[in-house]
């Protein structure tokens, strides 16, 4: 794994990652603005003694600082008013911004935390088409749409490669693709050790497939946003490079706003599409977040 981050992150930043990979991470909510403004919630886990800082990326975002209790413990934890959710999660859904009259496909659903921030984005309007293939993780996500106060979604306990079978159609899809958890180490450091090589190689192959279906299913004008929480280039530009490659329905939308540092164009001894530099990349030692990726790709009218 090292080897491969000197090959596009080089020593130093190896170095800085892997020290920063070792620090904690401060936890944060997403005010579920369907149920409660974040002023109001802000008050009322203040007066239970909890220190909360604003996200500057996420107006209704919520850092905390210091908590007296358990965050999944709390009334309002339990009344829906926030999800716990790291910062860098929350940007797929607050990109794609989807609208109230939307038909939007949420392509790997469980357990929910893009989801259910999309039907706030939606204002719980249009329509959200939930996908998710393990059967075992649909409880969780349906346990989270009822506790956020989700109505606008229907669940399609389903293969999302099988979504072209389907011959639905949509104006905004997410991809939140399984992928290795490279950007995880932070939170769960079993996964420095965990994955190999064959893993990489075996996700990528079904990164590809579903990136591919999920471009077949979008409307003209239509946008996806591919994102997941790994750093390999071969779970994200080397899977969007191969699946545009000869394509030209489909351009890589600069992204509005600056999160991240630009995607990597050159790699491995490749050079890859241009546009591949308007996917953003985050890591722990430049945006003290997980590792993290998204690239929004827009089917051409
Ligand atoms: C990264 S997680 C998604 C997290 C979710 N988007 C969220 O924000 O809570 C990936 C999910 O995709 C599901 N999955 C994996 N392969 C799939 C496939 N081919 N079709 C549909 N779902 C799949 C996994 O079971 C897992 O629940």
């Amino acid at each position: 794994m090292i080897e491969r981050y000197f090959q596009f992150l080089g020593e130093d930043q190896t170095i800085q990652l892997l020290e920063a990979n070792e620090k904690p991470l401060t936890p944060s909510i997403r005010v579920n603005t369907l149920k409660i403004d974040k002023d109001t919630l802000k008050n009322r886990l203040e007066s239970k003694g909890f220190k909360l800082e604003s996200i500057d990326w996420i107006h209704y975002g919520l850092k905390i600082k210091k908590s007296p209790l358990n965050l999944g413990s709390t009334h309002e934890y339990l009344q829906g008013f926030y999800y716990i959710q790291s910062v860098a999660p929350m940007l797929p859904a607050f990109i794609l911004d989807p609208n109230p009259s939307d038909i939007v496909i949420d392509m790997c659903a469980a357990p929910g935390g893009k989801a259910t921030h999309m039907a706030q984005i939606m204002n719980n309007e249009g329509n959200l088409i939930l996908i998710e293939r393990n059967r075992n993780r649909i409880p969780a996500l349906e346990i989270n749409l009822r506790r956020l106060g989700v109505s606008n979604s229907i669940i399609i306990n389903e293969d999302a490669v099988n979504l072209s079978k389907m011959n639905l159609k949509a104006d905004k899809i997410l991809l939140d693709a399984p992928c290795t958890g490279e950007g995880l180490i932070r939170q769960d450091s079993s996964r420095k050790r965990s994955k190999t090589m064959k893993d990489i190689n075996k996700l990528s192959s079904i990164q590809r497939k579903l990136l591919k279906t999920g471009l077949n299913s979008l409307n003209p004008g239509g946008q996806l946003l591919y994102s997941t929480c790994s750093i390999a280039p071969e779970e994200n530009e080397l899977v969007i490079d191969d699946v545009l490659k000869d394509n030209s329905d489909f351009a890589i939308v600069k992204i509005p706003g600056n999160y991240g540092v630009k995607g990597i164009v050159d790699v491995y001894n490749k050079t890859l599409r241009e546009d591949i530099k308007y996917s953003q990349r985050l890591y722990p030692h430049l945006h003290n977040t997980i590792g993290f990726f998204v690239c929004l790709i827009q089917r051409n009218i």
